[in-house]
Order: structure tokens, then C-alpha cells, then sequence
């Protein structure tokens, strides 16, 4: 077996999505980079092609570090040096849309940026002076493949897209007065985690796109519910199987692109 192959796909596991029990192992790697150790080992599975991809734990093993935590630089940084090209990376999301019901995947398209400034956000930065260009954060081409596997998903499941999804600091969820602010600023979902995974990725040069799972309306709807823990979880187990199935329909197109 060649070890030594190049991993062209990583996906980042998010809350509920910690490992791809029907890819086989091939090892483990725990690289040190600049920015210290990524939030977990990263597991090199293979496919029944024989293609290699990086499994990634964001919030690590056993859930050790909330989103403002999460060595986001270390992460990217540790898959683009095993010459990682494309990254899928799964969150769970709030619902700001009755449309988009519990369980409902989306592909976002545009980010808002509401964390607080307090995560390290750049490798540019130390004498290293660039811009990246950031007008459209996620990679439309890796959005269209997604997309045209919806329908693996069966009739009880939407995958929306073209989203705009809101990012807060957390580790609170929002107030209600916020929770209505989003929906009129024009944000589809919210979650803690996709910056600045995003922004990352687009300095290192890595196709990125992130698959939400939606588990609950946050606060703003009237006949449901707050968003809470336990109704993120409960959902989010629901769903596994789904991101999953999803994952296994887009990972030959992910190979030849
Ligand atoms: N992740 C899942 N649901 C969320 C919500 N309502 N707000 C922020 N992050 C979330």
C-alpha cells in the first residue's frame, strides 16, 4: 500500500461529525507548524478508488475547544503542507428561514462577519504584507458539484443554496433582538465556526466549501423552541448518516476536479 500518496481532499468534521467510519484508515499525522498543532490528528482514510483524504476534527477530541478556540491557522496550515487542494468542511447552523427546516443541508455562498476580532484571522501578518481577495468566500465550482448531488438526500431532505450565513463569536448563541437583526440584514443561517476557517483557506489557496447542517431556528421564531444545546446535538446525530451519504456522492467528482 503507497503511503506516501498525495492527499488532494480534506474534509473538517465540525460538532457530530468526528470520524467517516466507511473509509479505511491508513494513519495518523499530528504535524507541528508554525502555529502550533492542528485541534486534532488528522486521519488519512482511503476510498475504494484508492484515493486518500484528510479527516479533520475541528473542536478536536472529545469537543476540547469551543469556536474561539479552534487553532484555525494550525489546522490550514497542517493540510496545506500535506498538499491538501480541496477542503469540505461540515458545521452545524442555525435556521434564520422557516424554509430551511431542521436537518436541511445549505451551501452557503457569503459570509457576515460577526466574531469579535479575538481569533487569529491571517497569516499575513509579521512582516508578511498581502490582501486576499474575500468578495466571494467559498469556492463556487466545489458548490456546484455539492449541489448536483442533491437528490441523494431523498424528498424529506432540502439542500439549499446560494445562503449567506452569519458567523458570531459564541460561545453564547444570539439574543432574539440579534436573531431578527440577521434575518433583516438578509442571513440565511448562522454558526461560530466558519470564520476564520474561510479566510484561512483563501490565504493558503485551498478550495473551500462548507456544507451546513441545520439543527434548529435559533430564537427568532415564535412557535419553536430556543436554540440550546441539546437541540443542536439531537439533530446533529439525526444528520450524521446524511452528511455522510452526501460526502461519499461528491467524493469521485471531488476527485477528478
Ligand atoms: N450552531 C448551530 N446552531 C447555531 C445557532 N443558532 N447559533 C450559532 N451557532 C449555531
Amino acid at each position: 500500500m503507497d503511503k506516501t500518496k498525495a492527499v488532494k481532499i480534506a474534509v473538517i468534521g465540525g460538532s457530530g461529525l468526528y470520524k467517516f467510519d466507511h473509509l479505511t484508515p491508513i494513519k495518523e499525522i499530528y504535524p507541528e507548524t508554525p502555529w502550533g498543532y492542528p485541534s486534532s490528528k488528522i486521519v488519512i482514510v482511503e476510498d475504494s478508488r484508492g484515493s486518500q483524504i484528510a479527516f479533520l476534527s475541528r473542536h478536536g477530541a472529545g469537543h476540547k475547544y469551543n469556536p474561539s478556540e479552534v487553532p484555525s491557522r494550525a489546522n490550514i496550515a497542517a493540510l496545506k503542507h500535506i498538499g491538501v487542494e480541496v477542503i469540505i468542511a461540515f458545521s452545524a447552523v442555525g435556521s434564520l428561514r422557516e424554509e430551511i427546516k431542521h436537518q436541511d443541508f445549505v451551501l452557503p455562498d457569503q459570509i457576515i462577519d460577526r466574531t469579535k476580532g479575538i481569533r487569529p484571522s491571517t497569516y499575513f501578518e509579521s512582516g508578511i504584507v498581502a490582501h486576499t481577495t474575500f468578495a466571494d468566500p467559498f469556492c463556487s465550482s466545489l458548490a456546484e458539484i455539492i449541489y448536483s448531488h442533491r437528490h441523494c438526500l431523498g424528498t424529506n431532505i432540502t439542500l439549499h443554496h446560494n445562503k449567506t450565513l452569519v458567523c458570531i463569536e459564541g460561545p453564547a448563541f444570539s439574543t432574539r433582538a440579534e436573531s431578527h437583526l440577521y434575518r433583516s440584514w438578509g442571513c440565511d443561517v448562522i454558526n461560530m465556526s466558519a470564520l476564520p476557517e474561510a479566510k484561512l483557506a483563501k490565504e493558503a489557496e485551498i478550495s473551500y466549501q462548507m456544507i451546513c447542517m441545520s439543527t434548529d431556528y435559533d430564537c427568532w421564531k415564535q412557535d419553536e423552541e430556543s436554540v440550546s444545546v441539546e437541540v443542536v446535538v439531537s439533530n446533529l446525530n439525526k444528520n450524521a448518516e446524511n452528511a455522510k451519504k452526501l460526502f461519499e456522492e461528491i467524493l469521485p467528482d471531488l476527485e477528478k476536479a
